[in-house]
Order: structure tokens, then C-alpha cells, then sequence
């Protein structure tokens, strides 16, 4: 779809919620807009009305539309893109798929989110991979000279989270893919936090795998996510699962996997939640993710420097490109706290603790931080009641 001129007031007419709240919790799950919600509710009035294969088969034509628009949001061919419940196990597809042998070096950065490493973990413990971090540059972004350096010693992958869970940081995945395309390794990208945050071409970046979520800023249903798989990425991964949908069981003791990414996908899966997915990247695409992106950048540092403007007040995010997660901390009261006494004044916000986020906040010695997080959707105004919002609290 072509985007048009971007119209604040038309996109916060199209979102509810925006009359209840001040959201800066699109982190966690962005509001939707109503188109979102009319098609998971219309799917499941059908589903009533019905019955749910027999509704299946009537809207075939709208839940393999879902495809082509997820192809369009990374840049992939519809054939390369699967519909998965969430990030996690659309990410956990390529992980638990991918052939390791004991002593692989599988590498990863600060910025890590805590399933993955915890997934490292377990595969460290059952197959004896070796997981290898890569250190933050100047800017808090991954080293890319570290980088280098651990990839001519060898590594079966990298494996790199786009935008934290935590953080402001944009890391720099072109070039990542650039260094794993020199070395010949194969390179998964955790893109749940930048899915309809910024522009992305799985062909620029360079990756193997992509995994993305619904809820958060392409602003779709909860419970839904998915997963971006290159022809290289087809042949050499094995779906740790198989079902009936997955593959096709040929004679009685043969079976052959489907030739598409969707031998990752269940069989039973959330149709009306499925159809609203699409509706989510249709309606991203139609806004046009090139402007929005810096929409939700310019509203963030705008929160940043007002934040950073107030005493006692310290907002912790890295990066030499920063997006829309501000995450900050106020002196003598704790996050808890503060994303309570904003909730009280309709401001929703979430906050991150260092136990989910060893490998950054940690080291860096941070409490838990509060995390506010703009979309395109909020309104100057909004963040200016937000900074004086933790002006009073603080
Ligand atoms: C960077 C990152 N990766 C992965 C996930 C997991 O996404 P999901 O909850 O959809 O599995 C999150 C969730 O916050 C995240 O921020």
C-alpha cells in the first residue's frame, strides 16, 4: 500500500484508546487500531455464526492475504514468511531447528533478550554450544570490530536482538549482516521491539531468520507473531516439531516437509487472531513505516530531554541511533512506584529489571527502570504530560 501524508489526527481518530489513556507502553502491547479489532471481532462473529473450519474456508483468500503482507513488511517473498504465536517461539524455530554440533560458537550481544539467552543457556547445558558475547562500542551499540574479530576465529551464528527489550539502542543490523555475510555465518535477527517501529528488508539487512510480534508497535492482536525464513535458512533448518501441517506423511514410514517457512507453523492455530495480524501490517504499511519511524524517534528524545531536564531524574539509554524506548529512573523513588503514581494519572508505562536483562543492565549497575515507549499514534502534547507527570511524582 502507498503511504499518504501522515495525519496525527486521523491515526489518533482510528485508535480508541487514546481517549482512555496516555499510552507510552507500546513496548509491551501498543493500542490497536479499530481496524485491528473489527476483523479479529468480525472473524469470531463468523466463527459464531458458522462454525470455524467452515469460516476458514469461506475468508481462504483473507488469511493467505495475511502472508503477502507480512512479505511486504520485511521484503520477503510470501512463500518465506510463517505466522507464529508469538516472537519467542518463532525465534525458538530457528534455534531449537538449527544443526548445532558440540563447541559451536554461537554469537550474541548486550542486548540479547533474556529468552534467547536463556535459551542459549539450556543449549550450552544439552549440546554443549559455547555462547560468546560480543561488548558494547562507545555508543552501547554491539562492537562490530569485536564482532569481526569472533567471527574469523569462527561461529556456526549470530544471533542479535534489533531494538532491546530495555533500551533506546537501534543496533546496527546492515552491518552485522554485512560482517556474517563476509564470514559465511548464519545470522538470526530478534526484530520484535522494531516490527512496524522501523523499516525492514530482510535483502538490506542481510539475515536468515526474522522473527517479529504482533502486539507491540505494528499495534496487531496478542497472540500472534511471526517468522521470516531465507531459502538458505529452508535447507538448512529442521522445524523441531512436526504436525500434519508441517509436513505430509507420504507412505507409512515416510514423510516430506512442506517447501515453504510454514512447515514452522501449528496446525490449530488463532485464525481470527491471524486475520487480525494482517489487518495490523496492512494498516502499518498504509501509514507508511518510513515516516512513522521518525515520528516515534523525534517523540522519544523529546521525552528523553525533558526527562533528562529534571533533577533526580536519569533516563539510561544507549545507542548512536535511538528509537522510541526511553527508559529512565528516579532518585529515592523506586520504578515500582513511579509506574504506579503514573497509572493513577492514566499514563500507562511498564517497567524492565535487571534480572531480565543480565547481560545490560546489570553490569551497568541499574535498579529496575522504568520504561516509557512512544508510537506514532501519541501526540506532543501527551509527552509533555508525561515529563510533567514524573516532575510531580519525582
Ligand atoms: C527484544 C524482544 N524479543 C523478544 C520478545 C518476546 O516477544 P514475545 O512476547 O512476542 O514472545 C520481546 C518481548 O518483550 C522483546 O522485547
Amino acid at each position: 500500500m502507498v503511504s499518504t501524508e501522515f495525519s496525527l489526527e486521523a491515526v489518533r481518530a482510528a485508535t480508541p484508546g487514546v481517549d482512555n489513556v496516555i499510552h507510552v507502553n507500546n513496548a509491551g502491547a501498543a493500542l490497536p487500531p479499530s481496524v485491528v479489532t473489527d476483523t479479529v471481532v468480525d472473524y469470531l462473529r463468523r466463527e459464531e455464526a458458522i462454525g470455524g473450519y467452515e469460516t476458514a474456508d469461506e475468508r481462504h483468500d483473507q488469511l493467505e492475504a495475511v502472508y503477502d503482507s507480512l512479505g511486504a513488511l520485511v521484503g520477503a517473498p510470501r512463500e518465506h514468511m510463517a505466522v507464529i504465536e508469538n516472537a519467542t517461539r518463532a525465534w525458538d524455530m530457528a534455534i531449537y531447528g538449527y544443526p548445532f554440533e558440540r563447541g559451536d560458537r554461537v554469537v550474541t550481544c548486550r542486548a540479547e533478550y533474556s529468552s534467547n539467552v536463556l535459551a542459549f543457556l539450556q543449549l550450552e547445558r544439552r549440546f554443549g554450544i559455547e555462547m560468546v558475547l560480543i561488548d558494547d562500542d562507545e555508543h552501547g551499540q554491539i562492537d562490530l570490530a569485536h564482532l569481526d574479530t569472533e567471527l574469523t576465529r569462527g561461529a556456526a551464528m549470530v544471533a542479535m536482538t534489533h531494538i532491546p527489550t530495555s533500551g533506546g539502542l537501534i543496533n546496527p543490523a546492515e552491518e552485522v549482516g554485512a560482517l556474517c555475510g563476509e564470514h559465511g555465518v548464519f545470522f538470526v535477527l530478534d526484530a520484535c521491539q522494531s516490527a512496524g517501529q522501523v523499516p525492514l528488508d530482510v535483502g538490506t539487512i542481510g539475515c536468515d531468520v526474522l522473527s517479529g510480534t504482533g502486539r507491540k508497535y505494528l499495534r496487531g492482536p496478542r497472540g500472534t507473531g511471526f517468522l521470516y525464513v531465507s531459502e538458505r535458512a529452508l535447507d538448512v533448518l529442521e522445524p523441531p516439531f512436526i504436525d500434519l501441517h508441517a509436513a505430509d506423511w507420504t507412505r507409512v514410514d515416510d514423510y516430506e516437509w512442506r517447501p515453504d517457512a510454514r512447515r514452522f507453523e501449528n496446525w490449530e492455530t488463532y485464525y481470527a487472531g491471524k486475520a487480525g495480524l494482517g489487518a495490523a501490517v496492512d494498516y502499518a504499511l498504509g501509514v507508511g513505516i518510513e515516516t512513522t519511524a521518525v515520528r516515534i524517534a523525534d517523540l522519544a528524545a523529546r521525552l528523553r530531554n525533558g526527562l533528562g531536564s529534571l533533577d533526580r531524574v536519569a533516563v539510561h539509554d544507549k545507542g548512536a541511533r535511538r528509537g522510541g524506548i526511553v527508559t529512565f529512573t528516579v532518585d529515592g523513588v523506586d520504578a515500582t512506584s513511579v509506574h504506579a503514581q503514573l497509572l493513577a494519572r492514566r499514563i500507562n508505562t511498564s517497567t524492565s529489571g535487571p534480572d531480565r536483562a543480565r547481560l545490560d543492565l546489570e553490569p551497568r549497575g541499574l535498579p529496575t527502570v522504568i520504561r516509557a515507549s512512544t508510537h506514532y499514534y501519541n501526540s506532543e502534547d501527551e509527552i509533555d504530560a508525561v515529563i510533567a507527570a514524573v516532575d510531580e511524582v519525582r
